[in-house]
């Protein structure tokens, strides 16, 4: 035990010893562990997390996840898809590498006794998503999150070599030299720090959906790893492209899975009618038909931008939650709901009180995933040695400018696999780290955490603080992104920035379960992940994907301009600098993204339509 005598008394770090950590138990971590963990025997694996594995937000996914399998399929049909859902802003060598590996993740996946649904005659079936030629998502009902991560936390029980910290919360990396080899958690239960120093860190900490008001994800999706690696000067590429799921329950913002749509589900606005057949998303076609590759079956991006125009057009549904549309499911016949989407019915029975065999379900666009995140290479290594990332919280340019749905989780399988075996080969070439100069660093930064206890009260809460962050990234940074509204947004949260600093813990009883003291470095985290949000959105003048300008010059797609990523890095300021990366192209030249139909509100939307308090009376 390593003591330092501090601000607020006596620190005591435990320091303990492993060669790789991962930060992180959902599927990218639990997979990059069981990988490293069968690649090298002989290795120490910490596996970190603020919750229990089983808690980790890969459980909430429903839907499934892609792969080439069926007949008519091909890993070509499975490239282009997903390069043109990106709109042309993917890194093709990545999504070439990926598509190659998807599959036998999944069939690895099974082995270990994931439960897939099946037809009858035994095959795997697959269900189509949005923007999918051909049925490509594999999925266990609609508990396929829950499926794949309970069959990846069973396997990772099996290597005795994977030591799990639970419930410990990571404060930082650590450094020795400039070189991370560390990181500095506190353990919930019983407030005891812990520095486990390592020779590689593996991020897979899960996106940062929760700068936002409205969202699908769990509360525990606040942008750790992004900010951390940030803040250690590990640079975030396309934090600008925020994807919108077009069917989330209103006010709670469950997930109410695309499947349901892949299975024939239709949106009808207040009317009862297909409105997307008026957004270059295809004829209307008979319910349910087998042959719809478009309507509601269009990417994500343009379903949720279509449900913005017809909230301008006053179509959708006044309600106390906010506008709606409505997800029709009522054709499918209850015995098909029991048995493909089981988790959706029993969500709206409970939260919104809708029977779907019997009523439409209103829903409404809410943030579900964070295409942008630490950039990586094609093997998960990010610009500093030893450091690699995987899942949601990485950027290796799979998903461009807006992801199809089921690509995460598969992502979360081919890349945690690759970190993990990354992270052995650059154990394999790397020193011990130096032991005692790691504590004395650690110890620094826990006692910089032990002083916020000191501040003095100035009436800031992390409540009020997170409250109007959600907010202003809905109005600023929503849907439809504007010049004036963003700028608005980069100076609202600078302002945050400092307010937060200024926050005073209330619960000063310690550490032990000290939810509030876990909220403040959370939110912290979250504020500096939606900074780099915003000044990336200002900074991309043009219309790609989930990002979209409303404001005159900047409603189109500029290829001249900004067929790059951006990438922000930290400056002494505080402020990011954005800078633009070259976006690889191997096989697919950018073309129009075409869903059986042109998109005719796609930058020709007038400028005179934005209207910065938009349509939702909840603010
Ligand atoms: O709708 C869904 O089931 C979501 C899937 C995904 O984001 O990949």
């Amino acid at each position: 035990m390593a003591h330092g005598t501090r601000s607020r008394g006596r620190i005591e770090l435990e320091v303990i010893e492993t060669d790789i950590a991962i930060i992180g138990a959902g599927g990218a971590g639990l997979r990059a562990a069981i990988a490293a963990a069968q690649k090298a025997p002989q290795m120490k694996i910490a596996l970190i997390s603020k919750v229990y594995p089983m808690r980790s937000h890969t459980v909430a996914a429903e839907g499934g996840a892609a792969g080439v399998v069926a007949s008519g399929d091909t890993l070509d049909n499975h490239f282009e898809d997903t390069v043109a859902g990106g709109d042309w802003l993917c890194d093709q060598d990545v999504v070439e590498d990926f598509v190659a590996h998807a599959t036998q993740e999944l069939i690895w996946l099974e082995n270990m006794g994931c439960p897939w649904s099946r037809q009858a005659s035994g095959e795997v079936s697959v269900r189509k998503f949005g923007g999918m030629k051909v049925p490509r998502t594999w999925f266990a009902a609609d508990k396929s999150g829950f499926h794949i991560l309970h069959t990846l936390y069973e396997t990772s029980t099996q290597f005795d070599n994977i030591v799990r910290y639970d419930e410990h919360f990571v404060v930082d990396l650590v450094e020795d030299n400039s070189a991370i080899r560390g990181v500095l958690t506190y353990d919930l239960h019983n407030g005891h720090y812990r520095l486990i120093v390592c020779k590689a860190v593996v991020l897979c900490t899960g996106g940062a959906a929760q700068a936002y008001r409205d969202t699908t994800n769990a509360t525990i999706v606040t942008g750790d790893g992004m900010s951390i690696a940030y803040r250690h000067g590990i640079g975030l590429s396309d934090m600008e492209f925020v994807q919108y799921h077009p069917t989330g329950l209103p006010g709670c913002g469950l997930l109410i899975t695309e499947a349901a749509r892949g299975e024939g589900g239709i949106l009808v606005n207040k009317d009862g009618y297909r409105y997307l057949q008026d957004y270059g998303l295809g004829p209307e076609t008979p319910l349910g038909h087998p042959e719809n590759k478009t309507m509601e079956l269009g990417p994500r991006d343009r379903l949720s931008q279509a449900f913005w125009h017809e909230a301008k057009k006053g179509r959708t549904a006044k309600t106390a939650l906010g506008d709606v549309v409505y997800l029709d499911l009522r054709h499918l016949g209850r015995a098909k709901l029991d048995e493909r989407l089981p988790q959706i019915c029993e969500l709206a029975r409970s939260y919104v009180g809708v029977e779907p065999a019997v009523a439409p379900i209103p829903v409404r666009p809410v943030v579900h995933y964070t295409m942008g995140g630490i950039r990586t290479d094609i093997d998960t290594a990010t610009s500093h040695c030893g450091v690699f990332a995987a899942g949601e919280c990485a950027c290796n340019g799979l998903h461009g400018a807006n992801r199809l749905g089921s690509n995460s989780l598969t992502e979360t399988l081919v890349y945690g696999h690759r970190a993990g075996d990354m992270a052995v080969e650059f154990c394999r070439q790397t020193q011990a780290p130096n032991r005692s100069a790691l504590t004395k660093a650690a110890l620094s930064r826990a006692d910089a955490l032990m002083a916020q206890f000191d501040v003095a009260d100035q009436g800031q809460s992390c409540a009020q603080i997170r409250r109007e962050l959600g907010t202003l990234m809905e109005q600023h940074a929503g849907i439809y992104r504007h010049e004036t509204g963003l700028s608005q947004a980069v100076r609202e949260i600078a302002d945050l920035k400092s307010r937060y600093k200024a926050v005073d813990l209330k619960d000063k009883s310690g550490r032990v379960f000290n939810f509030e003291l876990m909220h403040w470095c959370e939110l912290g985290f979250t504020l500096d992940v939606a900074e780099c949000m915003v000044h990336a959105a200002l900074w991309r003048k043009e219309s790609r994907g989930s990002h979209q300008r409303i404001d005159a010059e900047c409603t189109q797609r500029d290829d001249d301009n900004f067929l790059c990523h951006s990438f922000a890095t930290p400056t002494p300021n505080g402020a990011p600098q954005i800078a633009s990366q070259p976006v690889r192209i191997t096989k697919s030249a950018p073309g129009r993204r075409v869903y059986g139909g042109e998109m005719h509100t796609n930058g020709k939307v007038q400028t005179e339509d934005y209207d910065e308090e938009h349509d939702d009376e909840r603010q």
